[in-house]
């Protein structure tokens, strides 16, 4: 008997592991919903520095996260965006990309009850199923049912390299020995909070995006959904 296709796919992994690119793809493939959660906690931390909310002030930024109308919706312009992010209806996209969000993101996500209100949306969009749904908690905490869960994961020198190439591309001039310092602060951030820690599920598959290619990785997750 052949197994169904998964319905509920979960991806995680650390920042620019390659996470977006490989569910972005599996979705299209398959024709489910691509869910990036990491954009509800970007959208929560430019909503507090937006609004001059110190990101240290807990109880303000977790009640801000249970206010804020933030809807993730199918991209609707051809930008590069691989989806629409709005806060209160006005489209954040791109202000969820900028530089002070990077630095002040992981901070807002370590808060337990920001954690909470953003989990208890993502589990309801995801229970619904046909979904590729990526973050850091996905098998773990938010949908520990998912019928199919990767980790993907990169050395730290290997995604610093991946931002590097990135922001260059756009045509900045960045620095590489502080992009590093960057990814090894957030993971750090990311893998040690208290609540829905970085860190593979029990029953995940784990591949290492060093040393396969973006289309190798693709083929293998593709190859566990038939
Ligand atoms: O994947 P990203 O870089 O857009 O994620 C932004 C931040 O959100 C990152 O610091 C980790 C956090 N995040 C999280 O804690 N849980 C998720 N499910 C997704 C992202």
């Amino acid at each position: 008997m052949t197994k169904p296709t998964p319905s509920i796919i979960a991806i995680d992994g650390p920042a620019a592991s390659g996470k977006s690119t490989l569910g972005h793809r599996l979705a299209d493939e398959l024709g489910y919903l691509f869910f990036d959660t990491g954009v509800m906690y970007r959208a929560v931390t430019w909503l507090a520095l937006q609004r001059g909310v110190d990101v240290n002030d807990e109880a303000t930024v977790t009640r801000l996260a249970e206010t804020a109308q933030i809807d993730v919706a199918p991209s609707s312009k051809d930008d590069g965006r691989a989806c629409d992010v709005l806060a209160d209806g006005v489209d954040i996209t791109w202000e969820t990309r900028r530089h002070e969000v990077d630095a002040n993101v992981s901070v807002v996500s370590a808060y337990a009850g920001v954690r909470q209100a953003l989990s208890a949306q993502q589990r309801r969009i995801g229970l619904r199923g046909k979904v590729v749904m990526v973050g850091r908690d996905i098998g773990t905490v938010v949908l520990p049912e998912a019928d199919l869960k990767v980790y993907l994961d990169a050395s730290a020198e290997e995604r610093a390299k991946r931002r590097y190439d990135e922001v260059r591309a756009r045509g900045g001039n960045p620095d590489y020995q502080e992009i590093l310092d960057k990814v090894i602060q957030r993971d750090h951030i990311d893998s040690t909070r208290a609540v829905a820690p970085l860190r593979p599920a029990e029953d995940a598959v784990l591949l290492d995006s060093d040393k396969l290619d973006a289309d190798e990785v693709f083929e293998r997750v593709k190859n566990l959904c038939k």
